[in-house]
């Protein structure tokens, strides 16, 4: 049976605190391994991305392996071809798969069909990838993850979904402030709130995400509205821990769910999480074919 990493849920807690270790290894030296020598990773991108595939295409290759880049309008997928088949195929020529998609439910037939590991780079209700490169930046930041507290502020979105699931995981305590209309249903144990003043009182990390996700043009003008008032700012990191650091999974919004001062200030480990995706998949993808 192939392991599949689609919502982070799979891992136990002693695999993704040796996962977060080894990825801080492979960040002190990015060739350390050759796991991937001989193997090729298929990436298939139904949705934008400028880090997922960055740090996705370079981490395969510094494992040695060949990483095959494939976009919706140059696979037979667009023009009918059944997730199934698709699966089936990829199957017998890559040892891994990763996809960036709409609904959960194409990643989840896709691993149903797999016979090698599927991996989630993206879903409207998951970004299981990067809630690891944004433990990894805590574990390096403050150590010890168990007790740590970190409140997302915004739409309560797979980016929120994914933090309070990997996040329970490690003993992180997440929480989530989210207008009414945009909170995350209650999930992982996840403490919900509506007011973001009180939901990062003692936090060691803010974090935040876009308003607008992809796919969620349509409700633009309502979510800017109705979110106005869940910005990370100065002010907002000063009601925190003292040491508190501001994250964002980016792409930013400089002047919506985050100002350029805390984007770009002291406090930020943001630029550190965008590139610690690649070191924490590089160690999902050796875990992953082991
Ligand atoms: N954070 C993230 O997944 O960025 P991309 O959309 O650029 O891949
Ligand atoms: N919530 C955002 C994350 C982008 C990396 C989206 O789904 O568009």
């Amino acid at each position: 049976m192939a392991r599949h990493f689609l919502t982070g849920a799979e891992l136990t807690r002693d695999e993704l605190l040796a996962l977060l270790d080894r990825a801080i290894e492979l960040k002190r030296d990015r060739l350390a391994s050759d796991a991937l020598a001989g193997k090729s990773i298929g990436l298939i991108f139904q949705k934008p991305s400028t880090r997922t595939r960055l740090s996705f295409e370079a981490g395969v290759f510094e494992l040695g392996g060949h990483p095959i880049i494939l976009r919706p309008d140059e696979m037979q997928m667009e023009r009918g071809e059944s997730i199934r088949d698709t699966a089936l195929v990829l199957s017998r020529h890559v040892q891994a798969f990763g996809i960036r998609t709409h609904a959960d439910v194409i990643v989840e037939e896709l691993a149903r069909y797999a016979t090698v590991p599927v991996f989630n780079m993206l879903t409207a209700g998951h970004h299981p990838c990067q809630a690891l490169a944004d433990l990894m930046t805590l574990r390096e930041t403050f150590g010890a993850l168990d007790g740590l507290v970190l409140t997302y502020v915004g739409d309560g979105n797979n980016v929120a979904r994914s933090l309070a699931i990997v996040g329970a995981i490690a003993g992180v305590e997440v929480r989530v402030a989210s207008p009414e209309g945009y909170a995350l249903e209650p999930v992982a144990g996840a403490r919900l709130f509506e007011d973001p003043v009180e939901a990062v009182d003692g936090a060691h990390a803010v974090y935040t995400d876009v308003w607008v996700s992809m796919g969620d043009e349509a409700t633009a003008d309502d979510r800017r509205r109705a979110l106005a008032s869940y910005r990370v700012d100065d002010a907002l990191l000063d009601l925190a821990a003292p040491e508190v650091v501001a994250l964002h999974d980016l792409p930013a919004h400089a002047g919506e769910e985050i100002t350029a001062e805390v984007l770009y200030g002291d406090r930020q480990r943001i630029w550190e999480q965008a590139e610690n995706r690649r070191h924490a998949q590089k160690a999902l993808l050796e875990l992953l074919l082991r």
